[in-house]
């Protein structure tokens, strides 16, 4: 459960990446943040996760007070969600492999069961056959794949996604955003952001659009993607 208040953010050069910002987002919701860029969506996700802090305003997160929490509970915080950032952020001296299972090593789950999880992740992204290679050896959209596979390894109750889809060719977005359509029926809460207005349109939901730091439109549209039947539903009144 998120919960913004009026919340602002000056980076310390004087821009105004975020203004008065209020809005809730509730456990099990699917969203696309969208707006162009500059807008301050990666802003937005970084007050989430405790990377940048509010300059004013009020900020829950999943049961945190972001604007009091203690250093030493932000890995408590993170633990909630599993995160795919902009740049990937993946271990350079690691292979595939270990950049996922580092996930689940870091909060000490036994080796087996870390075996087990990593294959399914990388089966579900699809990098079978890319476990020992190390980031430098693969392309944008693979290493884009990794960090998802990373983001999802612990089963967390929210997926935050900074253009998870960016780097991929349009087949495997959809496949994608497939999964996490699929993750988030089983009760994730899924926050997206994308620069990809077909995605939105084909998968619908909750759109907020970000604007020169402000929400311009927070809609729904109708059009539904379900795993489950091989159709999508088009609404033509769509707002993006
Ligand atoms: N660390 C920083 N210091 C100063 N200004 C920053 C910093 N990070 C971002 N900004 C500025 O804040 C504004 C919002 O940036 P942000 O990265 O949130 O945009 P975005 O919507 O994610 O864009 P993109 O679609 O290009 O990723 C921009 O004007 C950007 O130049
Ligand atoms: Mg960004």
């Amino acid at each position: 459960m998120i919960h913004l208040e009026n919340v602002s953010k000056v980076y310390p050069n004087g821009t105004e990446a975020l203004k008065n910002i209020s809005l809730d987002i509730n456990n099990g919701e699917f969203v696309f943040i969208v707006g162009p860029s500059g807008a301050g969506k990666s802003t937005f996700l970084k007050l989430l996760i405790h990377e940048e802090k509010a300059t004013f305003g009020k900020i829950k997160v999943n049961g945190y007070d972001m604007m009091k929490i203690r250093p030493r509970r932000i890995p408590y915080l993170r633990r909630t969600m599993g995160i795919v950032f902009q740049d990937f952020r993946l271990i350079d001296k690691m292979n595939v492999y270990d950049n996922i299972a580092f996930a689940m090593r870091a909060i000490g789950q036994p080796e087996k069961k870390i075996r087990k999880r990593v294959s399914q992740v990388i089966d579900m992204v699809g990098l079978n056959g890319k476990e020992k290679c190390r980031p430098n050896e693969l392309s944008g959209g693979e290493q884009q794949r990794v960090s998802l596979a990373r983001a999802l390894v612990n089963k967390p109750e929210m997926i935050i996604a900074d253009e998870p889809t960016g780097n991929i060719d349009p087949k495997m977005s959809f496949e994608i955003m497939r999964k996490l359509v699929e993750i988030n029926e089983k009760g994730t809460t899924v926050i997206v952001v994308t620069h990809e207005h077909d995605l939105v349109k084909e998968f619908g939901g909750r759109i907020i659009i970000i604007n020169g730091g402000e929400v311009e439109r927070d809609d729904r549209i109708n059009t539904k993607y379900h795993p489950s039947d091989d159709t999508i539903f088009s609404n033509e009144e769509a707002v993006v």
